[in-house]
């Protein structure tokens, strides 16, 4: 059962479309992982489920509820952690949460109980009287992430929650991703992360310019770049002798091949079977390999092949 659903959301800034047609819907209990390079509408398209930015054209429903015309019953069931962190450096963590636990409406012994479940949940109980500027980066990111969970919410949405902590840290989170997940929560995570999104995420939408270039699970998606992976070779000396890319081509299970500057791509639906006869092609072709890499399909692959562009700037 869905327990999102947006359909066709755009959001214009002037003539430039920032969210462009988006449409996905998210099924209760699912990290979904929003996954995209700067720039792509990922914190747009956040901030629009998330009732703090009207669409300009399309729609979207949190639990039944428009995010246009219900944005207060909305509010009262998701959890937003927004991309830049919002913590007063001064005031203590606990003095933060409780903070945040008054805007969500939480008072009196509920409050503290809150505070210290999301202290204990983000490990950071010990640390509830050190004010915030004497935080690292990754330990302010867990109290923010903690800010958003105080009133139970049925719907986290995550803006790119581990940017510029270490892998500890990141650790952390996502072991409270999972925890809160396992308690019956569903998550909207967004990231530039490729590994984040396909070890964390159940379902993945890749976003590019404002639009869902792909969406599925991990598996479907890498499915797309075939069951196979890719051989990369450097050879020597640079330049593929004449007729070499279609020797090679004509070999076990070799699907496509690509060669730039001294490097050749070779993909293959068994790159395993495919190694020895496209080394033995090479070898009788008088070409010396410098260096050889193996790798499997990944997001970063998939995302290349869909735009031409690396993810990472
Ligand atoms: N308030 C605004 N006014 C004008 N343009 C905006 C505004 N907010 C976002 N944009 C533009 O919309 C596009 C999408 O921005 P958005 O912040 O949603 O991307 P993002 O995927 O979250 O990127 P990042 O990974 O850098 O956080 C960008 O081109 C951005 O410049
Ligand atoms: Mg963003």
């Amino acid at each position: 059962m869905s327990i999102v659903q947006a359909d066709s959301l755009v959001k214009k800034y002037g003539g430039i479309a920032a969210v462009d047609g988006v449409s996905f819907s998210i099924e209760k209990g699912q990290i979904f992982g929003l996954l995209g390079p700067n720039g792509a509408g990922k914190t747009t398209t956040i901030s629009i489920l998330s009732t703090f930015l009207e669409p300009t054209g399309g729609e979207a429903a949190v639990d039944g509820l428009s995010v246009r015309r219900q944005a207060g019953k909305v509010r009262e069931i998701i959890g937003f952690v927004p991309q830049e962190i919002a913590l007063y450096p001064t005031l203590t963590a606990l003095q933060n949460l409780k903070f945040y636990g008054k805007m969500y409406g939480l008072g009196g012994a509920l409050l503290d109980e809150r505070c210290r479940d999301v202290l204990e949940l983000v490990e950071l109980w010990e640390r509830r009287h050190d004010n915030i500027e004497k935080f690292s980066g990754g330990m302010k990111r867990r109290i923010n992430l903690g800010a958003g969970l105080l009133h139970g919410p049925r719907f986290l949405l995550l803006d790119e929650p581990t940017v510029g902590v270490d892998p500890q840290s990141r650790e952390h989170i996502f072991d409270t991703i999972f925890k809160i997940r396992d308690n019956g929560a569903t998550i909207l995570y967004t990231s530039h992360y490729m590994e984040e999104v396909e070890l964390l995420c159940d379902h993945i939408a890749i976003m590019d310019r404002g639009k869902v270039i792909a969406s599925g699970t991990l598996k479907e998606l890498l499915k797309m770049l075939g069951e196979g992976g890719v051989i990369e070779l450097e050879v020597a000396p640079p330049g593929c002798p004449a007729g070499l890319k279609e020797k090679i081509q004509g070999q076990q299970e070799v699907t496509a091949t690509r060669s730039e500057d001294n490097k050749l791509f070779v993909s293959s639906s068994n790159s395993a079977r495919s190694l020895p006869p496209v080394l033995k092609v090479l070898e009788q072709s008088g070409c010396q390999i410098s260096s050889l890499e193996l790798y499997a399909p990944s997001l970063e692959k998939l995302f290349i092949q869909l735009t031409g562009k690396e993810l990472r700037e």
